[in-house]
């Protein structure tokens, strides 16, 4: 591809950038239409143990010396280089992921966004003082774990490098990226405009590279001192597994299958934008997706009516034409999205959306699906699709509302729409999920609101300053002085 800014054949290791060791690549593909439009490096072992080594030995240099409030203005620094760049980004992203370009912009943004977010808290992240014996002082520190790990998925690059490598920098570690091989050209620009914003070397180092290649080499590396994923279950298993022999902690970010819970007295004009769009977002592809539209009775046909309308305008098309949705992120996806829609074959459909006329055949599009009256026992309702489909579960009351929305594995994000407020704050805590929107559904972006799962969703917290304690270890100081 011409008018790259960096070398996706190459790994960021200690400030270097250099080809894997094993001089192999693999293909960038462009889902909008299936072909490959750039080859980037395939790192393995020799180069994760490369980009661990580097991020010690900055820890030991001139990013472990960095002050908090020089390490918070590295970060400031690069978030405002990031914000210049923002289209250039956004299309790199368009291409590679196949997000449609308003989407990919958006995220672009966010990165920025994290960057100024996290760049602000760097010192202001403090320990406590803690009353004790009588000729005591007590107090505690927050340390940086060290070397941070961070293996990140393909639906969205930028946010996620913003939320967790902006804030394991923010704290103090030194970081190894391993973006997903579908979509890993924005980590590689945004190591890129790091190093041009001037953040030491060794401070962030990047391995593309296969999940089994890579990515396993680099949870099991005995030098990495905090894991971060964001991905599936199963391989978050496998990375909680390393993680174990090496005894260190992992935070988990692992999809989910979120409800919007409807009630009669909601207010559906303010509703409705929110119970279609958050579901086909990223075509679908977003861990925290309103899967589940769970609707009273009362209210079930209206919604249903209203939302199958949306639907049936849903137009699914190439990136760079910003469509409503973008083909998925790859023919392997697309085939599993299609097997759900078989397995959906015996439910009702409400709406369906359109793929463009002339949309490339070797795309990886999906049109759009909404079910209706799905009983909560059926596979598409309980388990996460990762793809444009949602699914309209009807309830008589609160109880069984909240039995159908706690009844998955699952527990990341919840919404509930009711006018009444005490409803709104009983369901709040009734509800298992590690967010809950009332009379909203993520509204904002969120990066100020920690984010994270229960259950299957996975552990610890990402966004805002609570995923900063996530990325220090908490030391205790006694000193007794009579
Ligand atoms: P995945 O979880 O296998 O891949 C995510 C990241 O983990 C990639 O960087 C990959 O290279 C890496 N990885 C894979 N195997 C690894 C291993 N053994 N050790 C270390 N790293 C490894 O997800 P995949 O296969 O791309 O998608 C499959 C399903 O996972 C999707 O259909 C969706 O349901 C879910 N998913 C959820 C995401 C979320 O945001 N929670 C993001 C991506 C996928
Ligand atoms: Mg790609």
């Amino acid at each position: 591809m011409k008018d790259l800014w960096f070398d996706p054949g190459k790994c960021l290791l200690g400030g270097a950038w250099r080809p894997p060791a094993g001089g192999d690549s693999l293909p960038a593909i462009d889902p909008s239409e299936g072909r490959e439009f750039a080859r980037i490096a395939r790192g393995g072992p020799t180069d994760v143990g490369a980009a661990v080594a580097a991020a010690r030995a900055a820890l030991a240099g001139e990013w472990g010396r960095a002050t908090a409030a020089e390490r918070g203005r590295a970060l400031a620094r690069l978030g405002r280089l990031v914000e210049t760049r923002i289209e250039d980004l956004a299309r790199l992203e368009a291409r590679d992921v196949g997000k449609p370009l308003a989407q990919a912009r958006a995220d672009a943004r966010a990165l920025a966004r994290y960057l100024e977010f996290y760049g602000g808290a760097a010192d202001k992240l403090m320990g406590e003082t803690i009353p004790y014996l009588a000729g005591y002082t007590a107090f505690t520190l927050r340390e940086p774990h060290g070397v941070t790990g961070h293996i990140i998925p393909w639906n969205y690059p930028m946010q996620i490098i913003g939320r967790s490598v902006g804030a394991a920098l923010a704290a103090g570690n030194a970081c190894v990226l391993k973006p997903a091989e579908e979509a890993s050209l924005t980590a590689l620009a945004f190591a890129a405009l790091a190093a041009e914003a001037g953040l030491p070397p060794g401070a962030l180092n990047v391995v593309p590279g296969l999940g089994a290649e890579a990515g396993a080499a680099l949870a099991a590396h005995p030098g990495i001192d905090h894991l971060s994923f964001t991905g599936s279950v199963a391989t978050g298993r496998a990375i909680q597994t390393a993680a174990a022999a090496n005894v260190v902690p992992v935070t988990l970010e692992l999809g989910g299958k979120s409800p919007e819970l409807v009630f009669d007295d909601a207010d559906l004009e303010a509703a409705l934008p929110f119970l279609v769009g958050p579901g086909i977002q990223n075509a679908g592809q977003t861990c925290s997706a309103a899967a589940r539209i769970l609707v009273q009775r009362g209210i079930h046909e209206r919604v249903t009516a209203a939302m199958a309308a949306r639907y049936r305008a849903l137009r699914a098309g190439p990136a760079l034409e910003d469509h409503d949705l973008g083909p998925l992120i790859s023919a392997r996806q697309k085939a599993i999205v299609e097997g759900y829609l078989a397995r959906g074959r015996d439910l009702a459909v409400a709406g369906r959306g359109a793929i463009v006329a002339g949309a490339p055949a070797g795309g990886a599009y999906v049109a759009p699906v909404l079910f209706d009256a799905v009983p909560p026992e059926h596979a598409l309702a309980r388990e996460e699709i990762f793809g444009p489909v949602q699914v309209i579960i009807p309830f008589e009351d609160e109880e069984e509302a909240v039995a159908i929305a706690n009844g998955t594995g699952y527990g990341l994000v919840a919404a509930v729409w009711t006018r009444d407020g005490a409803r709104a704050l009983r369901l709040a805590r009734r509800l298992r999920a590690g967010q809950v929107f009332l009379n909203n559904y993520g509204a904002g972006g969120g990066v100020e609101l920690p984010f994270g799962g229960t259950g299957l969703s996975g552990h610890g917290r990402e966004k805002g300053f609570e995923a900063l304690y996530g990325f220090t270890r908490l030391k205790t100081v006694a000193a007794h002085h009579g």
